[in-house]
């Protein structure tokens, strides 16, 4: 397994995830909510540390997108997050940091000059388990079906990477 998705996972050493996307109002917020979601359904919360980051600051300090939160809640899930933008701080920071689309996985990679960083960096979609297309799509300047597909692969994706992550937890 690799570096990144193998260190154990303990209430004293939570793994640190942050999602990834352009603006932090639509994508990025979602996964977070949905995962978080996810961790508190199995009681798991004090074994990890969720965030989002946008790698553009166009949006610091705004809640998700009203159409984000709509779909979210109409499966009921809350999505907390603030907007704030991606620094070089969280490289060191996370475990794992997961880029919603190739753009936003440059920019990451950007901010990484000497390369040290690589394992921890990939892809939301290399954890859907129907990967119809590398990126999640950006909803913002679309309808509603835009959103609500959005939700479906993060909810995939998300379900299928704390499946890999639940055999690291040390209880
Ligand atoms: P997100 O969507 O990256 O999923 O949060 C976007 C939000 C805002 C903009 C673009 C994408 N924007 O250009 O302001």
């Amino acid at each position: 397994m690799d570096k990144s998705i193998s260190k154990p996972i303990t209430t004293a050493d939570p793994y640190k995830l942050v999602f990834v996307c352009l603006g932090n109002i639509c994508r990025s917020p979602t996964a977070e909510g949905i995962f978080l979601h996810k961790v508190k359904e199995e009681g798991l919360q004090n074994y990890f540390y969720i965030d989002s980051a946008g790698t553009a600051a166009y949006h610091v300090g705004e809640s998700a997108n009203s159409k984000s939160q709509a779909t979210a809640n109409k499966y009921g899930v809350h999505l907390p997050s603030k907007a704030r933008k991606f620094e070089y701080a969280d490289l060191e920071e996370f475990d794992l940091i997961l880029a919603m689309d190739s753009e936003n996985y440059r920019n990451i990679k950007e901010l990484d000059t000497k390369d040290k960083f690589d394992h921890k960096i990939k892809m939301m979609r290399e954890f859907d388990p129907q990967p119809d297309m590398k990126d999640v799509p950006d909803p913002y300047y679309g309808g509603m079906d835009g959103f609500e597909n959005v939700y479906r692969v993060l909810e995939r994706s998300t379900a299928a990477l704390l499946n890999e992550l639940k055999p690291l937890i040390q209880k």
